[in-house]
């Protein structure tokens, strides 16, 4: 049987490790203009996954992709501006709901499922390699908005003045996302994740309808297609409504951000439940004792009991490659 994370003893990985805090990976990503071409690139998708195993022996790699492929494939126009960010084709709700999978951009997914096969093949048998997506509502939120700027004002205001027609575009990507997830487990991902990084913007009342339901699609409908990978769930930014979430998303682990407190966490959090986290990228930054304290801090309040040692958020570009050592030689010394 092939390894995926839960088999691992004390798995290290960070989230966001591939990519720009990386010198092998800006000069690797030269070779794209666009962001979206080099995520569809076999080579440059194989190669940038493999770089922070490569230099970190870290134990589990997560393939080099981005969760607004999703609305790429349905045929919004999909771009990413240098220092700014994803920026997404305007579009009313009558068009978002009128979407559809284009066959031709299934082309450049299919690259990335070939990418992962040749990965798998070259990744040490005890590694885990980590397929992923994002939860429905929070890619909702840049098909709607098209960017983060404006913190999302049109997706909240869509929960309270049109929810009906919201759930029939979440609908539509938990459909595509359980397509997207199946067919990296096929072709060698492990362990899958589902990445919920705006769900701070839902207030309770919506919760089960916008956050754990659609999520809950999705686990639903990878168990009944035979998935046996284990899934990761990382909804950021819900402080203590977090225990809420546990008990209403059947996933396998739970990803915490950095804003919950790791001893908080183990105190209120069954000690059946894996979490994941949850180190401040800040401290990663930054490095020095402070860093040395806190990784200590996150190390005595697991004690024994299964983790995932991750930070709380995606690594900051600028992180220096030594602080990453460092907090990998702390938590295995
Ligand atoms: O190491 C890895 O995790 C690489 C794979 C990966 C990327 N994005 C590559 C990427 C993963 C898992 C993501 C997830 C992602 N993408 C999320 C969820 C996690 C989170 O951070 O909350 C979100 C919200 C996005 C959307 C997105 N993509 C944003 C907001 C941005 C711009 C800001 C940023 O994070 O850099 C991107 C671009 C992006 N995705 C880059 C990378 C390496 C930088 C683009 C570049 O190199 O030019």
């Amino acid at each position: 049987m092939s390894v995926n994370i839960l088999k691992l003893n004390r798995p290290i990985w960070l989230m966001r490790q591939a990519g720009r805090h990386l010198p092998e990976y800006r000069k690797l990503r030269l070779k794209k203009k666009n962001f979206l071409d080099f995520c569809f690139d076999h080579d440059c998708v194989v190669e940038s996954s493999l770089q922070p195993v490569k230099r970190y022996d870290i134990d589990c790699a997560i393939v080099f992709s981005d969760i607004l492929v999703i609305p790429y494939l349905l045929g919004q126009k999909v771009s990413f501006i240098r220092e700014i960010g994803p920026s997404l084709e305007g579009l009313s709700f009558k068009k978002l709901l009128g979407l559809k999978k284009c066959d031709y951009k299934q082309k450049d997914l299919d690259n990335s499922y070939r990418a992962i096969r040749k990965i798998r093949s070259l990744l040490n048998k005890n590694k885990s390699l980590i397929g992923f997506c994002g939860a429905p509502w929070t890619v909702a939120c840049y098909m709607i908005d098209g960017n983060s700027r404006c913190g999302f004002d049109s997706s909240k205001e869509s929960i309270k003045t049109r929810k009906n027609q919201l759930e029939i575009l979440i609908d539509k990507i938990v459909n595509v996302s359980i397509e997207h997830l199946i067919k990296q487990y096929e072709s060698g991902c492990d362990t899958l994740m589902i990445f919920e990084s705006w769900a701070s913007l839902v207030d309770s009342r919506n919760k089960n309808t916008i956050l754990y339901e659609p999520v809950q699609k999705i686990i639903h409908g990878l168990r009944k297609r035979k998935v046996k990978a284990p899934i990761i769930v990382f909804p950021k930014g819900l402080g203590n409504r977090i225990t809420d979430y546990i008990t209403n998303v059947n996933a396998d682990v739970f990803s915490i951000d950095y804003q919950i407190d790791i001893e908080w966490a183990i105190e209120n959090i069954s000690k059946d439940i894996v979490l994941q986290g949850n180190l401040n990228p800040e401290f990663l930054l930054k490095g020095g004792t402070k860093l040395e304290e806190e990784v200590l801090k996150i190390k005595r309040s697991v004690g024994n009991r299964k983790h995932v040692f991750n930070l709380g958020h995606g690594l900051l570009p600028g992180t220096p490659i030594k602080n990453v050592h460092r907090f990998i030689e702390i938590l295995r010394s």
